[in-house]
């Protein structure tokens, strides 16, 4: 982990909207992110979770400008990239890589490992040919495949191996920062923690700094220095792994929290279970004042009409709740 000050991203109230292109709809948009702020430290792993469709991925494009922000700051090594055009951006892309989530879709099928690894290396770097394909060996190395697989196609591969080479195109650029969307979900439980684990050692070796999205807590607990949780279009807790999880604050993760599946039926009949109500409202619709209270324990009269701000409770443990 880096100096814990260094921060690598700072993001401010970034927004991005999608217009709807129905007939019904028009002239609306889903706000899929909504007025973000946080920053993520050089060296460390941000976890960020939420519910499907709460806008992890929206985000994550977003900052790494696969997508432009419809508002909002993004300070890249204090540099605001938010507004940059594609011939600006050209120098920050191979510093920002990302590993998606399904390992064969992010993966061109007629491209084979040596083709699809050496791909950003045309792109980003100077590198002659020799050493393009020293490169890609070396890379295959790190990520536990072998020479012979470079002539492979992506269909003659597991799940964790399409990952694996995956893996190899986002670090071939020396990257200083990776969003890992879900890089393991799509794979078998029994090769999640290998990959994991890699992840892990090429962060030390590389000096990596991740933004690791993850539908839930128990799976970014161990890995995350840091953890932001997210609801419908915005984050409403951010503090370190094991503050988060042995003291959520926001209601929201307290709901999160208590439907991870326990294992000990004991255990689980003492939790106070406290399953979140209701469905998440539409990402179109976002109600007012305090966006968690149709489904908020805890709601009084003022969280339907005064959107709450951002407080720091203990050092480095940040709610956004008026019960704070
Ligand atoms: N390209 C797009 N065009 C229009 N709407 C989109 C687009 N991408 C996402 N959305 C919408 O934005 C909202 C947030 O989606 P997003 O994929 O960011 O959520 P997520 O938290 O990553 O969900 P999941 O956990 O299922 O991956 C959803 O309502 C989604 O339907
Ligand atoms: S502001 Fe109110 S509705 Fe929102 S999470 Fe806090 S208590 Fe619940
Ligand atoms: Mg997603």
């Amino acid at each position: 982990m880096g100096k814990l000050s260094d921060i690598l991203i700072e993001v401010k109230d970034l927004k991005k909207y999608f217009p709807v292109k129905n007939g019904i709809n028009k002239n609306n948009f889903i706000k899929a992110v909504d007025g973000v702020s946080f920053n993520i430290r050089r060296g460390e792993t941000f976890g960020l979770v939420g519910e499907s469709g709460c806008g992890k991925s929206t985000l994550g494009r977003t900052i790494t400008r696969l997508y432009d922000a419809t508002a909002g700051d993004i300070f890249f090594e204090e540099n605001n990239i938010a507004k940059l055009n594609k011939k600006q951006m050209k120098q920050y892309y191979k510093k920002m890589q990302i590993i998606f989530q399904d390992p064969y879709s992010s993966l061109n099928p007629y491209m084979n490992v040596k083709e699809l690894i050496e791909e950003p290396l045309t792109l980003h770097t100077k590198l002659s040919k020799l050493k393009r394909k020293e490169k890609i060996e070396s890379l295959l190395e790190m990520v536990g495949l072998k020479k012979d697989d470079m002539d492979k196609f992506p269909h003659e591969f597991s799940g964790g191996q399409c990952q694996r080479i995956g893996i190899a195109r986002a670090i071939s650029t020396n990257p200083d920062f990776v969003l890992c969307d879900e890089p393991i979900s799509a794979l078998d439980v029994s090769i999640q923690a290998q990959v994991v684990n890699m992840l892990e050692d090429l962060q030390k070796e590389m000096g990596l700094t991740y933004l690791f999205v993850a539908h839930d807590l128990s799976m970014v607990r161990h890995i995350s220095d840091r953890i932001g949780v997210m609801y419908l279009g915005s984050i409403v807790e951010v503090g370190r792994s094991n503050d988060l999880y042995k003291n959520p604050l926001h209601p929201y993760t307290k709901g999160l929290l208590s439907s991870i599946p326990i294992a000990d039926p004991i255990k689980a009949k003492e939790s106070n279970i406290n399953i979140i109500k209701g469905d998440i409202p539409s990402p179109m619709n976002i109600p007012s004042g305090c966006r968690f209270h149709t489904r908020c324990p805890y709601a009084k009269p003022i969280c339907s009409e005064v959107t709450p701000i951002e407080k720091e409770v203990e050092n480095d443990h940040i709610v956004t709740c008026h019960l704070y």
